[in-house]
């Protein structure tokens, strides 16, 4: 039975008849650009969230840099980001003036720590952006501490908790994406800051209308960056599902769990006090390559997405930092995402825990080594 990387479209299937009808509206009302979608969609995630505000902008790249230059950051400022992350989460610095400086992460939650952070703060740091990666949450107080603003990256955490809150609730400010595959998608690109500050919220809004309030007078060098009017209409129909899928995919994990997968490889650990709503499951394991060939050999659909660590990629060779990271080395090497989706049933857990344990039986995969890591922490 061939298992893919995640499923899209089953969750999709019952809500498309409310989708069309909603998009109909949205041609026959004819307000394209920042229309009602928008404003309630805006209004219903910051409750959601438990935010103060929310702002639609187009995209989640565009969200992180556009919220970093509300924070204050610019030209001559230096950037916290992990270099284990999707490329946007540090793309989006340079566009700001500033210098992306990067740091290490906790090699359990794949997140980043107060103590990866402290070791890359410069007395030029202005900001951190912590990640959420994979849906998991970073500890954001911890960082705060630090007396650092901190922007999460909260890309890959829509319908994530955690005790302190949601992530989107917990920083100076945070960014989504709502691209299609995220664990809230819309049908295109889209993405939204979220803040419980007022003056942030204005200068975000502000921002991405290219620098004007009133498109008379044109404050800052802004950008076109709007959540669009169709997008925002089908996030109002899939929000309300947002907590059920999420239940969904931690029912997943159950299942990998009781599956026994964790006896052949390292399962994600969620943080402390966090239900993660797992976007990607991202296993560990010695020789993730060749466990890759194996389960596509089987039909199980998996994915290293992050091989090759942002500060080691082309683009990024003049921010290469002076340190080491090992953590990141070590994710970047063992890492494999396999099939996570709000509706990944029991049975295909079963499937691709049988195609790893046939995989480690017939030595197409070292042993683990993770006990020996987790023991020399
Ligand atoms: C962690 C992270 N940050 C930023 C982004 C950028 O979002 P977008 O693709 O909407 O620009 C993504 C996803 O694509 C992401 O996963």
């Amino acid at each position: 039975m061939p298992v893919e990387l995640f499923d899209i479209q089953t969750p999709l299937r019952p809500l498309r008849q409310e989708i069309l009808d909603r998009l109909a509206e949205v041609v026959e009302e004819s307000r394209f650009i920042l229309g009602p979608n928008v404003a309630a969609f805006e209004q219903e995630f910051a409750a959601y969230l438990g935010a103060e505000h929310a702002v639609g902008v187009a995209n989640g790249t565009e969200a992180i840099t556009i919220a970093l230059r509300a924070m204050g950051v610019g030209p001559g400022d230096e950037v916290i980001v992990p270099s284990f992350t999707f490329y946007a989460s540090a793309e989006a610095v340079p566009p700001t003036g500033a210098t992306p400086v990067f740091c290490d992460i906790d090699l359990d939650t794949l997140c980043v720590t107060a103590d990866t952070v402290r070791a890359a703060i410069t007395p030029a740091t202005k900001a951190v952006i912590a990640v959420h990666l994979f849906g998991n949450v970073a500890a954001i107080r911890d960082i705060e501490a630090l007396g650092i603003p901190v922007l999460e990256d909260a890309a890959q955490a829509a319908g994530s908790t955690s005790g302190a809150g949601r992530p989107g609730a917990l920083g100076t400010a945070a960014t989504f994406s709502f691209f299609p595959s995220k664990n809230l998608g819309c049908f295109g690109d889209g993405g939204a800051i979220t803040t419980n500050d007022a003056e942030l919220a204005d200068r975000i809004r502000m921002l991405r209308f290219h620098g004007s309030r009133d498109k008379v007078s044109y404050q800052q060098i802004g950008y076109n960056s709007r959540l669009d009017e169709m997008q925002a209409a089908i996030l109002r129909v899939l929000l309300p599902h947002l907590d059920g899928w999420s239940a969904g995919r931690s029912a997943a994990a159950a299942h990998y769990a009781a599956a026994g997968l964790g006896d052949l490889v390292t399962l994600p650990a969620a943080a402390r006090d966090a239900t993660p709503a797992w976007h990607l499951y991202v296993i560990r394991s010695e020789g993730s390559d060749e466990l890759a060939a194996a389960l596509r050999e089987a039909g199980i659909a998996c994915a290293p997405y992050y091989r090759t660590p942002i500060h080691r990629q082309p683009a990024m060779a003049a921010y290469a930092p002076a340190q080491p990271l090992p953590a990141t080395e070590e994710a970047a090497r063992t890492h494999l995402a396999i099939p996570m989706s709000a509706v990944l049933a029991a049975e295909q857990a079963e499937e691709v825990t049988a195609a790893v344990r046939a995989a480690r039986g017939g030595g197409l995969i070292p042993p683990q080594r993770a006990a020996a890591a987790a023991s020399a922490r």
